[in-house]
């Protein structure tokens, strides 16, 4: 008895090392970069122009491939962009509208409330371009663990050796990222160099650049709200102290009494 228990457990054992090794051997991707962003931390805020200059690289570079379906346009008020510039950004886009009165589906410009539109009519038509459907960005910092440096790390990190040292070599179709978590080969041709776009603030347009601007405004795009939250954890916080004050003054004033 005590035997087959031994034997079950050392069983059980074995499997845990076996399935810890896989996990190693799949997890191998270089650690993020080390990047700070001015909306990291207990306080920050996110850099308005960045997320700015960051729609701008989203819209002329990613948007061709990658889909923003859970941002509306009407949001961008948030990051400093007027209602007439929100309305000219959406008429940019075109979205599919429908049935009109003869039952068709129609195209026209979106409007403000519209959400961005996707690139391709589904994950299927996406896959068949290349291999890989690209993923919608809307919770893409969110989605992957230090989601900011890893979309960075990511952008930026075409080309480079493994966290060894070696070289990377990858299959047709699949370009060398030794950032990118599931393994060392991504599908995504390296989608910045430098001056991809021109930006309408002027700032020099290099990869690193509108790497990092991109990668502010994913980050906003997957919580508009954050700094909402923040103030609001500042609210409570001074709330609570308040709240301490007053009952240890009440303690006093009641135990007084009774000494
Ligand atoms: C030519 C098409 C194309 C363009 C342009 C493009 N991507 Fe991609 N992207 C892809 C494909 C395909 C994948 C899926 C890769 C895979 O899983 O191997 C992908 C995956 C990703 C991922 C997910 C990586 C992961 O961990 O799963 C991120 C993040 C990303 N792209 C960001 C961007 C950003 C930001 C831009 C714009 C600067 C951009 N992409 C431009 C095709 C593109």
């Amino acid at each position: 008895m005590a035997y087959r228990v031994m034997k079950t457990l050392a069983a059980g054992i074995a499997a845990l090392c076996l399935g810890l090794g896989a996990a190693q051997a799949a997890g191998e991707a270089k650690p993020a970069k080390d990047v700070s962003f001015e909306h990291a931390g207990p306080f920050g805020a996110y850099d308005r122009a960045a997320v700015q200059r960051g729609l701008q690289v989203y819209k002329q570079v990613c948007a061709g491939c990658h889909g923003l379906k859970y941002v509306a346009f009407r949001t961008l008020t948030g990051v400093g962009f007027s209602e007439d510039q929100v309305k000219a950004i959406a008429a940019e886009s075109t979205v599919t509208d429908g049935p009109d009165s003869s039952g068709e589906m129609f195209d026209r410009p979106a409007r403000p409330a519209d959400r961005f539109p996707s690139p391709f009519a589904n994950d299927q038509a996406a896959a068949a371009a290349f291999g890989v459907a690209p993923p919608d960005l809307s919770l893409m910092s969110k989605a992957r663990p230090h989601g900011d440096a890893y979309i960075y790390s990511l952008l930026t990190g075409y080309d480079e050796p493994d966290a060894e040292g070696h070289e990377i070599t990858c299959g047709d179709g699949t370009y060398v990222n030794p950032y990118f978590l599931a393994g060392n080969c991504i599908a995504m041709a390296p989608p910045l160099f430098d001056d991809a776009v021109e930006y309408a603030d002027g700032t020099p347009a290099t990869s690193a650049q509108m790497a990092k601007d991109v990668t502010t405004f994913l980050a906003w795009a997957a919580e508009p709200k954050m700094e909402e939250r923040k103030q609001m954890g500042v609210k409570v916080i001074l709330f609570l102290i308040f709240l301490s004050v007053l009952l240890y003054l009440a303690k006093k004033q009641i135990w007084g009494r009774l000494h």
